[in-house]
């Protein structure tokens, strides 16, 4: 005698009992669509800007012929500049967007430091990361290191990156510019000119080293932690393994 479920698998090619069986995934939506799109056009405008920096702090060997014939120190300074100015107003546009969107949203630009149980947290993260304990914690939004890198390393080099850059920006914009007007007081903090150019430059390398800690980490929580990782950032929801 055939059940009723068996009945309906004849029907619908569907095996009622395997769909009883199987785990229900949990999912939860964590990232709005402004803070995905942000991540991703930042990101990109990251590299760009680290290239392209490398290429005007390390110019190429002199190009051959006639110079009025080449405009590749411009065009690379033109693109730093484009790069630049959408970092800035991308990252205007994240701060509204923490005002204006969900609770995660504002993750970025604030740290608990004084709540005893974040630190503890932070410190059964490193744990994880070192390969020291062998299960890690389940996070909605970011984890606990996470959070602490994204704000004292990230947010504090970004910040620091539109500051130096404008005031440097504001010398070739010249004296009564508004880049000069807002930021020109940014070199004389430093020193002078030079040394804008070279603490601009040591923040690329700050940015870069967060770069690689963090694809690095993304990639690993994926592989290796309890939920999802790299596909929250696109699709917005977070899926738990178990
Ligand atoms: C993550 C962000 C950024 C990175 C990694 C970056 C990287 C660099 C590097 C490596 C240099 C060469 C420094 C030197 O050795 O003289 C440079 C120069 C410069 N950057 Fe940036 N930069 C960033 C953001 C910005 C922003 C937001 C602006 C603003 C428009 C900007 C404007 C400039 C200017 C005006 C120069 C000097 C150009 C020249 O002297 O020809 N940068 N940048
Ligand atoms: C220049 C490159 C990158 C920079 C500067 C960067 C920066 C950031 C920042 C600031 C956040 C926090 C987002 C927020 O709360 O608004 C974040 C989150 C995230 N990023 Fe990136 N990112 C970069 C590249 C990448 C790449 C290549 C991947 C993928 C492999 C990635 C995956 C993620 C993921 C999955 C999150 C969310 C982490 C979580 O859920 O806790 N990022 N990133």
């Amino acid at each position: 005698m055939t059940t009723a479920s068996e009945k309906l698998a004849d029907v619908t090619g569907v095996d009622e009992g395997a769909v009883a069986r199987g785990q229900s995934i949990k999912s939860i939506y964590v990232y709005e669509a402004p803070v995905r799109l942000w991540h991703w056009i930042n990101a990109l405008s990251i590299i760009v800007l680290c290239v392209t920096g490398y290429f005007i702090g390390r110019p190429l060997p002199t190009m051959p012929g006639e110079a009025s014939d080449h405009f590749l120190m411009g065009y690379i300074r033109f693109v730093h500049f484009s790069a630049g100015y959408i970092l800035a107003i991308g990252l205007l546009g994240r701060i509204y967007w923490a005002i204006a969107g969900n609770h995660h949203a504002r993750e970025l630009f604030s740290v608990p430091i004084f709540q005893r149980a974040y630190w503890q947290e932070v410190v059964g993260m490193l744990r994880w990361y070192a390969f020291i304990s062998t299960r890690p914690g389940r996070y909605v939004g970011h984890n606990p290191l996470a959070r602490f890198a994204m704000f004292f390393v990230f947010l504090f080099t970004c910040v620091f990156m539109i500051f130096t850059g404008f005031a440097l920006y504001g010398e070739g914009a010249q004296a009564g510019s508004w880049q000069e007007r807002l930021f020109g007081w940014v070199i004389p903090l430093f020193g002078q000119s030079q040394d804008v150019h070279s603490w601009h430059r040591m923040g690329m390398w700050m940015m870069i080293v967060f770069v690689i800690l963090h694809v690095y980490a993304a990639i690993r929580e994926d592989i290796m932690g309890r939920q999802s990782v790299v596909s929250t950032m696109i699709s917005g929801y977070r899926t738990f393994k178990d």
